[in-house]
């Protein structure tokens, strides 16, 4: 090979790979075509008109975030949201716009407050929250302020008891056999050494 097909050679490997880093690790976007979305941030005061009811469909994942972010119910539980309530992880935001003004929580939504949640942030940053979304999920939490909380805490646990246990089960059954000859050869291994 001459040693300029050997230059072409090696500048068009270099090529495919930086195609592949370029457009297969950088997740769902081309950087050359499409820039990621930019959290928009606005004052409580230049907020739409939130509309509660897209608010509860957002956070519960009925309906689609733009960007495609996470539902909020994932984490976190409002009142009585459905069978098993939202997720534990996150605080219940039942009473959270009695407790922080609605200026912190756009600041938890938008990363850019005195609140912010390290468990949020990534995610959300990745995939903002548009103004509407966030006003949306502020009338929804304004307006689910006393609703009865949901105490799921025993069923969670109840079930992941069970669960837990029947894991165990299946565990001990498929390896029954495994650990018995495991150990057998380990014995007949120790006889033979010690013979
Ligand atoms: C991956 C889990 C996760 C998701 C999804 C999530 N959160 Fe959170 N959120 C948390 C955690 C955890 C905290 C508590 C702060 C921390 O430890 O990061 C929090 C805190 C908050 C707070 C502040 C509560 C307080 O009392 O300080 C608000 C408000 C909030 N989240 C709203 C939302 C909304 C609205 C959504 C949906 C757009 C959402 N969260 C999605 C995990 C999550």
């Amino acid at each position: 090979m001459s040693k300029r097909s050997k230059v072409l050679v090696r500048l068009t490997g270099v090529a495919v790979l930086a195609m592949f880093f370029l457009t297969g690790c950088g997740g769902p976007y081309f950087p050359f075509f499409e820039e990621p979305p930019k959290q928009e941030i606005v004052s409580i005061a230049d907020m739409p008109l939130g509309d509660a009811e897209n608010g509860l469909a957002l956070f519960m994942g009925k309906a689609h975030f733009e960007h495609e972010g996470p539902p909020c119910m994932g984490c976190h539980s409002v009142g009585e949201n459905g069978i098993l309530g939202g997720g534990a992880m996150g605080p219940n935001l039942t009473n959270a716009t009695e407790v922080l003004d609605p200026t912190d929580i756009l600041g938890v939504l938008t990363n850019n407050g005195p609140i912010i949640s390290p468990v949020m942030k990534p995610i959300y940053t990745d995939a903002p929250l548009t103004v509407q979304e966030q006003a949306d999920l502020l009338a929804f939490l304004e307006g689910s302020v006393g609703q009865p909380e949901a105490d799921r805490e025993w069923l969670v646990l109840g079930i992941s008891l069970v669960g837990s246990i029947f894991g165990a089960a299946v565990f001990g059954f498929i390896y029954r056999n495994r650990l018995r000859t495991v150990r057998r050869a380990l014995v007949k291994k120790a006889q033979e050494e010690s013979l």
